[in-house]
């Protein structure tokens, strides 16, 4: 694993921004993988620049997004399908055929979480897949549990997540309950994986999950066992290793 210490939120966007667009300079019509969060917004801007100044093409660059909540709308400012048009999607020239999502509206989950794995599977690997990272080590939405989930599923999203997102909503009785997510073995599917962190409240995951024991209470460090990852983090959430 290789790990890059930037000293802040700005220079870790820029970093990561960087590995993101080499692989879209590399290969013109990669499959990237991404996500949503907090963590990621200032990556996305980052891209939204250089496309604008002429550095980046996003015409043949295909997407799938890790997870996506079970029964909100893509109208609905919290949805991730919003929330990926609004901070990149809408700004830069990736047909919006090329972009996809799990559908949250799709009440069947079997069906849907059949779909989209076939999906992903269809666009061959995913070259790139960028990920956050929550405060109980989930990557995508999953959760903490016994057995590494395998593809995507449909989870019940822990308390410690939803108090973690209700920030974004009116209020906690407003979060989804449910989502659909890559499952871990669809995630580790990927031929590379950008992990990114900042902020001190970050700072035990990051060590369990790189240093402590690999292990499905820990969603995360099962990256140990993948052969190229890349975490770009600031200073605060590298302070405890
Ligand atoms: C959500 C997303 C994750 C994300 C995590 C951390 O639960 N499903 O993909 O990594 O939040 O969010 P943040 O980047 O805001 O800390």
């Amino acid at each position: 694993m290789r790990i890059y210490r930037a000293k802040d939120y700005e220079e870790m966007s820029r970093r990561a921004a960087g590995i993101v667009s080499a692989q879209i300079i590399m290969k013109p019509d990669c499959v990237l993988g991404l996500a949503t969060g907090s963590t990621p917004i200032g990556l996305y801007k980052q891209l939204i620049e250089w496309y604008r100044n002429g550095d980046l093409d996003f015409s043949a660059v295909r997407t799938v997004n890790l997870d996506e909540y079970k029964g909100i709308s893509r109208e609905n400012d919290q949805s991730y399908y919003y929330f990926m048009h609004q901070n990149l999607f809408d700004h830069v020239n990736i047909p919006a055929e090329n972009t996809h999502l799990p559908d949250g509206m799709e009440p069947d989950s079997e069906k849907e979480c059949g779909r989209y794995e076939e999906l992903i599977r269809s666009m061959g690997s995913v070259d790139l897949q960028l990920l956050g990272i929550g405060h109980n080590g989930h990557i995508g939405f999953n959760e903490p549990s016994d057995v590494f989930d395998k593809q995507v599923h449909c989870v019940n999203l822990t308390q410690s997540t939803i108090e973690a997102n209700k920030r974004f909503f009116a209020s906690a009785e407003d979060v989804p309950r449910q989502a659909y997510t890559m499952g871990i073995q669809t995630i580790m599917r990927s031929k590379k994986i950008l992990i990114m962190a900042n902020g001190e409240g970050k700072a035990d995951i990051i060590r369990d999950s790189f240093f402590g024991p690999i292990t499905p209470k820990v969603p995360a460090s099962v990256l140990q066992l993948h052969n190229d990852v890349t975490l770009v983090a600031d200073e605060a959430a590298l302070s405890k290793i």
